[in-house]
């Protein structure tokens, strides 16, 4: 699997692996070690996650795998992410959801993620959502500190526009290495707000969240959803391509500024679909009919 170089000391499988989900999946240990040695096994080595995911259980749960087997923790490139505060267990004085990118919450909740994963570094560290409060010289701060320990090696963000990405880029001198955002057939918000093209300009790889538009583009239930999912259809029967999952992966990963998917899915086969679709050729031509399938107009 093609692998991408986001920094010296991070490399990316050019499909990576989703565990948002995970609580829902309901799986046991052994088959959650199973699922991992397969998704390595095809050459998908970067999993995302996220504190707060499966309202803060999915990282203590994905931990007890590596406490299981240690060894494979440097077989992969563990991504996570902080900035949310839910309504919790873990904060029970907490009032309302919010966001807090203070250099206080963000280093103990490094700290908390690698005691819940049972590891001592994190590969990659997003900032889950652009905070209307944060102050970008105080998250790089944070930031160096961080990397300073060893604690985590890379940074980035998620949700971010360009403007905000700057804003802390400069203070943390360059060093962000990606932004997390949603891109689907379905999602075209990244091509219309400057951000595809700040990232081609930019030289950064955007990882897309929610490729199948949380499944919406398998089953869809709208007049958007239900245009593309046709249009799917027949590039997939002209590709003689068997599913349109994979035609929804390769169009992502037709696009120049190497778009890396994030598989939402808990099924191998569906994980497998993502990595056949490296060996799809779309045209020029399909990749715009999904798109123009997508908007509902021909292009002026
Ligand atoms: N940064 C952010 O703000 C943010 C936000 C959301 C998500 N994320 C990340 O992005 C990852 C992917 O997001 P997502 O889970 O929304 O991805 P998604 O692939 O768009 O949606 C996954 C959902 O679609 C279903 N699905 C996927 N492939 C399918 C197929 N071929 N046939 C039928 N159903 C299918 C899955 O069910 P099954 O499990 O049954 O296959 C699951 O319910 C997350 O795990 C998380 O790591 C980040």
């Amino acid at each position: 699997m093609e692998k991408l170089k986001l920094s010296s000391t991070l490399s990316v499988s050019r499909i990576a692996l989703g565990f948002w989900r995970l609580m829902d999946w309901k799986i046991s240990l052994k088959a959650l070690e199973h699922f991992v040695e397969d998704a390595l096994q095809m050459g998908v080595t970067t999993f995302d996650h996220a504190d707060i995911y499966g309202n803060y259980q999915c990282e203590p749960e994905f931990g007890k795998l590596l406490k299981h087997k240690p060894g494979l923790r440097d077989q992969f490139q563990l991504v996570t992410k902080c900035g949310i505060k839910l309504k919790s267990d873990l904060f029970p004085d907490l009032g309302i959801n919010h966001y807090d990118t203070s250099a206080h919450h963000i280093l103990k909740s490094v700290d908390r993620s690698l005691k819940n994963f049972n590891t001592d570094h994190i590969d990659l560290l997003l900032i889950h959502r652009p905070d209307p409060l944060m102050n970008p010289a105080e998250i790089a701060d944070a930031f160096w500190q961080l990397k300073k320990s060893g604690k985590v090696l890379n940074f980035g963000v998620s949700n971010f526009t360009p403007l905000q990405y700057e804003g802390l880029n400069k203070y943390f001198d360059g060093n962000l290495v990606t932004n997390q955002v949603e891109i689907s057939p379905y999602c075209l918000e990244h091509f219309e707000n400057g951000n595809i093209d700040f990232f081609m300009n930019e030289g950064i790889h955007p990882m897309a969240w929610s490729p199948i538009a949380q499944g919406l583009l398998i089953k869809p239930t709208d007049e958007k959803s239900r245009r593309i999912v046709k249009k799917l259809e027949e590039t997939a029967a002209s590709l003689d391509v068997d599913g349109i999952d994979k035609i929804i992966y390769a169009w992502l990963l037709y696009h120049p500024v190497k778009i890396i998917p994030i598989v939402g899915s808990g099924k191998i086969e569906r994980l497998k679909s993502a990595v056949d679709a490296l060996q799809i050729n779309l045209s020029r031509e399909q990749w715009y009919e999904i798109f123009i399938a997508s908007k509902g107009y021909p292009l002026p």
